[in-house]
């Protein structure tokens, strides 16, 4: 097993071509995350229809979490690709190398340099997924980034909204806070939260280069 929480299991797999696979397993919940779940279904026109079996209700935050790193993962952005969701079991690509996942960026140790490329790559990730998937992360923070080949991998988009929906304005926000004070407390010069959203929102350039 590479993870336990309270709410999933990843365990590590092959699949039959020898790709290591990530194997995320959904649990039955909790009252308390069942009310947390129905705050990002509620209000995002994909699932209108909030089931009362939690069995089915975790199938739907399965099936989510499928959907949203599809729509990334088909815009370019660094997330283990999706490769298929049935019930409470999503398998997606294996972030690591045969069974020992990746560093989470709040487990890495890096240079200032370094930093800085994660920093600026991870904003043009939240860019592209605001700008061409149309969703905002909703829990982005060190802990949901992984780190591997030098790149940054965003993980755990169950939560993930369309832009339309009534919160992503707040969540964004909260994103790019947690990402630009993760950077600052390391030492990095970063540009302001509010220049950030800036250019999430409405940015013209394609590249970290021209920022
Ligand atoms: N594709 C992957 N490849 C390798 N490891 C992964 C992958 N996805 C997740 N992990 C590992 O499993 C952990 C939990 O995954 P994730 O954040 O998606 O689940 P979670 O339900 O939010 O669990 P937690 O409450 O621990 O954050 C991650 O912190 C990471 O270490
Ligand atoms: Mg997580």
């Amino acid at each position: 097993m590479v993870s336990s929480g309270k709410e999933s299991r990843i365990y590590w797999g092959k699949s039959f071509n020898n790709e290591n696979l990530a194997v995320k397993i959904y649990l039955t919940t909790s009252s308390e995350f069942r009310k947390g779940m129905i705050k990002y279904l509620a209000g995002d026109p994909r699932f209108k229809e909030i089931p009362k079996s939690t069995r089915k209700l975790i199938s739907m935050w399965a099936r989510k979490e499928f959907k949203n790193l599809k729509l990334m993962y088909n815009v370019g952005v660094k997330v283990p690709k999706p490769i298929s969701q049935h019930e409470n079991v999503l398998i997606m690509e294996f972030i690591g190398d045969d069974g020992m996942r990746a560093p989470l960026l709040k487990e890495v140790e890096l240079g200032l340099n370094e930093y800085e490329d994660i920093f600026y790559k991870v904003i043009n990730d939240v860019r592209k997924i605001y700008k061409y998937a149309g969703l905002v992360h909703g829990d982005l923070s060190e802990y949901n980034i992984m780190v591997f080949k030098g790149s940054p991998y965003i993980i755990d988009v169950s939560q993930s909204v369309k832009v339309a929906h009534p919160n992503s304005y707040d969540l964004l926000l909260r994103d790019i806070s947690n990402i630009v004070n993760f950077f600052r407390g390391l030492g990095l010069k970063t540009l302001d939260i509010h220049e950030v959203v800036e250019y999430v929102i409405n940015g013209e350039y394609e590249d970290v280069g021209e920022f």
